[in-house]
């Protein structure tokens, strides 16, 4: 018997790493994960690009590195990332993570004590209410609308609350599919400066954009200094290469550092590399040219099929780009059992509660995910669940 920490028994295993194994099963259709397509990453690119950064035996790729990160990618990622859309830094104000996952776990661990409260949105990323719960923050939820959290209610629980740090997804959110207008970006980065709380701004899916204009991050708005940006290459490269961005002033980057110094040294220098090259000889537009359509097709399919095979009166979001689509069927409606039957048709997606700091909010909701599989499949396993979803109504009704 061993004796494990309050910290690490206060946490659930992540239900969508449990549910990794069910999707192993080649018979179900999983609309549960969060994975990019695997006909998005280019195989070939990275293979010629990693044997030409090692033909020289350059020992510095495979000898440990700094831990603020290989410098032509923080260099590349201010010229290809940042300056494109308009944003300026300089090299003191980028530290690469392993992951983005990594830059929220630093930036949590910089900004908060044991007991501080965070703003979030409901719902949100479970992988950060797994490490709020993990460092014993209290968290209070603000709601959303298909706009984004929501300013006003923002506002109020500033007020009542008086918070020391707001984490927000502002495009494509995670769970939702819902994007924060251009408004409430600006509101967002002008009640950091006027309360002065922390914002964290975790954007992974800005990029993924298959409809309509982009919009500028909140980091653009930030006249307090108070918007900590991260971002990710899991979706627009691979999450297998595992590596992120966090972007904010010079002070706060030195301080995530010494974070990352407890936590890993530095990013695995090859992965920084091969994401530098690609950068640098500019193929990332055209593999966002490429992988656009795919998605765009995937979840038009997605969004298809919902009058095609779902009852009337069920409500979705409609986004435009990332990877997720948010469904909320009537609250009377037993959403574990329909988890339960929808296992049994060979199909997979996850409930919403665990997306949820307080799950009583959750209601009957699900996440569906139209990244990870082509329109046939996602066409048939939507006809799976509207089965299963359409006799869960009857049987209500009857
Ligand atoms: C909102 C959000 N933030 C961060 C991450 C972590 O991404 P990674 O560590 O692969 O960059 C994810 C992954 O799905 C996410 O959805």
């Amino acid at each position: 018997m061993y004796v494990f920490s309050d910290r690490i028994n206060r946490l659930k295993p992540n239900v969508i790493r449990e549910s990794l194994k069910l999707m192993g099963d080649p018979s179900n259709i999983s609309l549960a994960g969060g994975n990019p397509s695997k006909e998005s990453f280019e195989y070939d690119t990275i293979q010629e690009i990693a044997s030409e950064l090692l033909a020289g035996k350059p020992g510095v790729l495979l000898q440990y590195g700094i831990t603020e990160g290989w410098d032509p990618l923080r260099e590349a990622y201010i010229k290809h990332i940042l300056e494109p859309k308009g944003m300026k830094a300089g090299l003191d104000n980028i530290l690469i993570t392993t992951g983005g996952s990594q830059g929220l776990f630093a930036a949590l661990s910089v900004f908060l004590n044991e007991g501080d409260t965070v703003l979030i949105e409901a719902p949100t990323y479970l992988g950060t209410l797994m490490m709020l719960n993990y460092l014993g923050i209290n968290c209070v939820s603000v709601e959303m609308d298909e706009d984004g959290m929501i300013t006003d209610d923002l506002e109020e629980k500033i007020k009542q609350h008086n918070p020391k740090a707001l984490y927000t997804i502002p495009t494509f959110q995670n769970p939702t599919g819902y994007t924060l207008s251009l408004e409430r970006r600006k509101k967002v980065a002008e009640l950091a400066g006027q309360y002065g709380f922390i914002v964290i701004e975790d954007d992974p899916y800005c990029d993924l954009r298959y409809k309509g204009e982009p919009l500028p991050t909140i980091k653009s708005f930030d006249e307090s200094g108070n918007v900590v940006m991260l971002n990710s290459m899991s979706k627009i490269i691979a999450p297998g290469i595992r590596v992120g961005v966090a972007f904010a002033e010079a002070e706060i980057i030195s301080k995530l550092t010494v974070a990352k110094q407890c936590i890993d040294l530095h990013t695995p220098t090859l992965s920084q590399a091969i994401c530098a090259e690609y950068l640098n000889r500019g193929l990332l537009p055209g593999h966002l040219e490429r992988t656009t359509p795919m998605y765009r097709a995937q979840l038009d399919t997605m969004l298809d099929a919902f009058a095609k095979y779902f009852p009337a009166g069920i409500e979705h979001s409609k986004p435009e780009g990332g990877l997720f689509v948010w469904v909320k069927l009537p609250g009377d409606m037993d959403i574990n059992e329909i988890f339960k039957k929808a296992v049994e048709a060979h199909v997979l997606f996850v409930q919403g509660a665990p997306f949820f700091y307080d799950e009583s909010l959750a209601g009957s909701t699900l996440r569906l995910n139209f990244s990870a599989s082509p329109p046939d499949q996602i066409d048939l396993g939507m006809q799976r669940l509207g089965k299963v979803i359409t006799e869960a109504f009857e049987k209500k009704g009857s």
